[in-house]
């Protein structure tokens, strides 16, 4: 925005008015020449030589007499590094050469009511020309060094961006004055407080304190502190237990009290010396100790504080500083200052708030007051000459002085800055922070003193701490502040409330970890090929098992299955041999053959129960046996009915024996029942075939390598089986009483029991036991069920054909037939 001429000139007319009234109502008292220096160019200084405890109602308007306000002998102290820099500049030779450098300076106690002074720095002639407007009465002040805190200067700020006056501060540390839009001429020596919070949480990380409280001072500086501290823990393990803005207000007996029932053992207290004062003196008056006491680097140097009464009780201090540099000359100036002072008095009437009531100061009080913020001021100070210097273009021993210096050209080359002061490089960033970088990390020892313990470097990053130096107030080891023990190893941190330090610990279940590094609130599930047990802290692999086909059962069982082909084989070539006796004709003639091949087909089936599984072995485990088993079953149902019909039916009921004679009856029923069978295989295998299935749930520690059968899909397979061997077992059981070398149905009656039996004695087995011998048991309950049949109803027959005979004719049968039909008859 851009006002227009006139607008301007009534605006500025009426800040003159302001500030001549403001003149004339404070009644200025002669200021001694302390505060002003003549000089070509003029560097602005604020300083906050006195500061306001209280402000007090204003009924009209005033100007503070700040010399009436409490005085501060730090500041007092800034304000003489100034001076003495100036002066140093003043005399060198190289720097600036003939042309003279002065001051102009104030005292700026208050935030609110010392703008006559700053009114004062920018008007040329009693007038505020603000852009610069006319080049001809050009201000001599060429930048402004100041002011101290934070908060005065956010409040000054602006009067100085407009022009684009150079700021050159050393105190003021909120982050908010990095944003180069919003004040576009501001720059600093000192450290903004990014850096000093960053250096606070990497002391918390060091000793490992997670449980913290912030105090702050209740203004722009500490809420500043406070909003760059919770974003820097925010992905740390520190929490903020309690904060608190302090100001004199505050109830100190309240504060120790929440902060002792919430059992914190470190402050950090990012406060003024002003404000750590009355909280250091309430915690030895309310008897606070043990704690760990964090100073920032505005009272961690403080000789004041230092020497407090009873500050060894209240624990150990440690503290961020800037470090301690020694200036050269600084002293001899204080001392020929002061000694100068008894003869100087007080002469010319000048400015308000140039005035100080210093007579009686010592210089070894001087010299011995906190030096934190010497460098920043004396590094702020040369930082414009040089600039100034540049803008002249001073060299061979002369500047060009008839040229016009404007303020923002001396802007442009102080943000260049690029020289060496006591050994250090000066140079700014983009945002107009010194680039330079070095914090001390300091502790207040039990001899009174402030020991150098560490340092904090940034460019490159080096933080070193040597702890040893460190005696804490335990007598022993680092203090401990947590609000819940750290969880021994395997326990998982169940978070209470709102705060991630405090949880419980809970051991982590078996089949679950947890990586503490990783996410220590949370236990892991293990993948499905691991194990662990409970409180593990990884998990172990699962161990693979199925039956080789170099396990001996399984030798021995597939020797047993080909040994039952064999067996099988010399059975039908006897029974081809002996096909016309009435034994094997009885067996069931053609039938004999049907089973002893169903029974060697079903065999293919044991060789699939060892091996790593895979699709085309599970189906090939399954198929065979019971596809080619139904056929033997139908065939015995046949056999066992068509006993039962010749001797019970065949009486009662000859039109069906016909019947069943005519049509082949048993074919029909054979034919039927394996169509049926390899049907429901067909559409079951379609929909769920069997697959390869890794058993998990029985051993955590085991993977057992097994086949999956879909239920449903063998649904039908089994219902069919179950009643074939029902019929099977009817049939044969009402033909038990028969003649007996028609005793088939006894030995059918026997095989099913044999086998209903095996299979029972399985499904027991495969309720309490899922190992790997689970499949050598499968195969052999596979293989009796072929034995039983193989056994008990052929091997009988074979025995008669071979050592009997006699028992074998048509003659015995015919014999027996008559008997049997005898006593059914009687
Ligand atoms: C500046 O020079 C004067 C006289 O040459 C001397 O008295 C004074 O101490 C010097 N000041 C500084 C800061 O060196
Ligand atoms: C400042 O320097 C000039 C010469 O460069 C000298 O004449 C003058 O006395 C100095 N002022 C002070 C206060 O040292
Ligand atoms: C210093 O400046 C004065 C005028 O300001 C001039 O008379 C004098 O010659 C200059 N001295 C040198 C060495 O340039
Ligand atoms: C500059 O200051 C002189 C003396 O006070 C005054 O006479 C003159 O008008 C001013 N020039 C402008 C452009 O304001
Ligand atoms: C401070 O708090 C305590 C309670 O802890 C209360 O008794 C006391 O009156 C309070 N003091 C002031 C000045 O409010
Ligand atoms: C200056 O301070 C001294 C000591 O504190 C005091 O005696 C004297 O009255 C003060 N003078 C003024 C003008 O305030
Ligand atoms: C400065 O003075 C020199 C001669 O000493 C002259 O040549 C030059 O033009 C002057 N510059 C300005 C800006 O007045
Ligand atoms: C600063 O000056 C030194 C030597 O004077 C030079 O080596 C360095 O490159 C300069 N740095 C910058 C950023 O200009
Ligand atoms: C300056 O620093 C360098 C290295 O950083 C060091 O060797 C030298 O002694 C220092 N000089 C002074 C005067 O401190
Ligand atoms: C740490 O301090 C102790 C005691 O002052 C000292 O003996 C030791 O050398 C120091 N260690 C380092 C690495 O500076
Ligand atoms: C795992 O824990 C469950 C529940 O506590 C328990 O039933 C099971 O036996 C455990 N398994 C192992 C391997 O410890
Ligand atoms: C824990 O997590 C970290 C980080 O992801 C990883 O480096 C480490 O190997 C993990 N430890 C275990 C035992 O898995």
């Amino acid at each position: 925005m851009r006002l227009d001429p006139t607008t301007m000139k009534h605006f500025l007319a009426s800040l003159c008015l302001i500030g001549s009234l403001l003149h004339s109502l404070t009644r200025c008292t002669a200021a001694t020449s302390e505060f002003q220096l003549e000089g070509d160019y003029w560097i602005g200084g604020l300083f906050d030589i006195h500061h306001v405890s209280r402000l007090a109602c204003q009924a009209r308007p005033e100007a503070i007499d700040c010399s009436s306000q409490p005085f501060s002998l730090s500041n007092y102290r800034k304000f003489q590094l100034m001076r003495f820099a100036v002066e140093q500049i003043n005399n060198s030779t190289n720097l600036l050469p003939n042309v003279s450098l002065g001051y102009d300076i104030f005292d700026h106690c208050s935030d609110t009511q010392s703008f006559p002074g700053i009114l004062k720095l920018i008007s040329v002639k009693n007038l505020i020309q603000p852009w610069g407007e006319n080049h001809n009465n050009l201000s001599k002040m060429i930048a402004v060094v100041g002011p101290f805190t934070s908060t005065h200067a956010l409040t000054v700020a602006p009067l100085f961006m407009a022009d684009l006056i150079p700021m050159v501060n050393y105190g003021s540390t909120s982050s908010v004055f990095s944003k180069k839009m919003k004040y576009p001429s501001f720059m600093r020596t000192v450290f903004p407080n990014q850096d000093v919070t960053e250096v606070i949480v990497s002391l918390m990380q060091h000793f490992k304190w997670r449980w913290v409280a912030f105090l702050y001072s209740d203004n722009d500086f500490g809420t500043d502190g406070l909003e760059l501290f919770i974003k820097k823990i925010k992905n740390t393990k520190i929490c903020l237990a309690f904060s608190k803005g302090l100001n004199d207000n505050t109830n100190y007996s309240l504060m120790f009290k929440q902060i002792e029932a919430q059992q914190i053992h470190v402050f950090i207290v990012f406060s003024e010396e002003l404000v750590a004062e009355p909280l250091i003196k309430a915690a030895i008056q309310l008897s606070i100790t043990n704690k760990v006491w964090i100073a920032g680097e505005s009272w961690s140097l403080s000789k004041r504080l230092l020497h407090i009464e009873g500050i060894k009780n209240i624990g150990t201090i440690l503290g961020v500083s800037q470090p301690v540099v020694t200036i050269p000359g600084f002293s001899d100036f204080i001392f020929s200052t002061k000694t100068q002072r008894h003869w100087e008095d007080v002469e010319k009437s000048m400015f308000c708030n140039q005035e100080c009531n210093c007579s009686h100061l010592k210089a070894d009080d001087i010299l011995t007051e906190n030096p934190t913020f010497s460098f920043p001021i004396y590094s702020a100070i040369y930082a414009v000459a040089h600039a100034l210097h540049n803008t002249l273009k001073c060299g061979d021993g002369k500047c060009k002085k008839n040229m016009t210096v404007y303020p923002h050209k001396v802007l442009a080359e102080l943000k260049r800055s690029n020289f060496t002061l006591l050994n250090r490089s000066i140079q700014f960033d983009e945002n107009g922070d010194i680039k330079f970088g070095l914090y001390s990390i300091v502790f207040w020892n039990h001899r009174g003193g402030v020991q150098e313990i560490g340092f904090y470097k940034f460019h490159p990053l080096h933080f070193f701490i040597n702890d040893s130096e460190i005696k804490w107030f335990t007598n022993g080891g680092v203090p401990t502040s947590l609000c819940s023990p750290e969880c021994s190893v395997g326990y998982v941190k169940k978070q209470n409330g709102i705060h991630q330090c405090c949880f419980t610990c809970e051991i982590c279940p078996n089949g679950t970890y947890i990586n503490s590094t990783e996410d220590p609130y949370s236990c892991i599930s293990c993948k499905d090929t691991e194990w662990s047990a409970e409180g593990s802290t990884s998990c172990n692999q699962r161990l693979v098992e199925f039956i080789p086909f170099t396990d001996s059962g399984a030798i021995l069982i597939m020797l047993g299955a080909g040994a039952l082909v064999g067996l099988t084989l010399a059975v039908s070539v006897l029974f081809a041999v002996n096909y016309n006796t009435p034994v094997v004709r009885s067996a069931g003639g053609p039938m004999c053959f049907l089973i002893l091949g169903c029974l060697s087909l079903c065999s293919i089936s044991v060789f699939f129960y060892f091996g790593q599984p895979s699709v085309s072995s599970c189906v090939l485990r399954f198929l065979p046996f019971f596809l080619f088993y139904t056929v033997c079953l139908a065939c015995f149902v046949v056999r066992s009915f068509q006993i039962v019909c010749i001797f019970k039916i065949a009486a009662k009921f000859p039109r069906i024996q016909t019947c069943w004679m005519k049509y082949h009856g048993q074919w029909l029923v054979i034919t039927v029942a394996f169509t049926t069978q390899a049907l429901f295989f067909l559409t079951g295998f379609s929909t769920g075939p069997p697959k390869p299935y890794n058993e998990t749930v029985w051993y955590p520690e085991k993977i057992i390598l097994s086949c999956e059968i879909s239920v449903i899909a063998t649904y039908g397979t089994i219902v069919l089986l179950s009643a074939l061997s029902s019929l099977c077992f009817i049939f044969s059981y009402m033909g038990k009483d028969l003649p007996k070398n028609y005793n088939e149905a006894k030995a059918i009656t026997f095989c099913l029991l044999l086998l209903i039996l095996t299979w029972i004695i399985f499904a027991t087995v495969y309720m309490l036991y899922r190992g790997k011998y689970i499949h050598t048991i499968n195969a052999l309950a596979v293989l009796s069920s072929l034995y039983s049949f193989l056994l008990w109803y052929f091997f009988p027959k074979c025995y008669i054909i071979i050592f009997q005979p006699h028992k074998n004719t048509q003659q015995y049968f015919q014999d027996l037939i008559q008997n049997y039909t005898k006593t059914i008859s009687q």
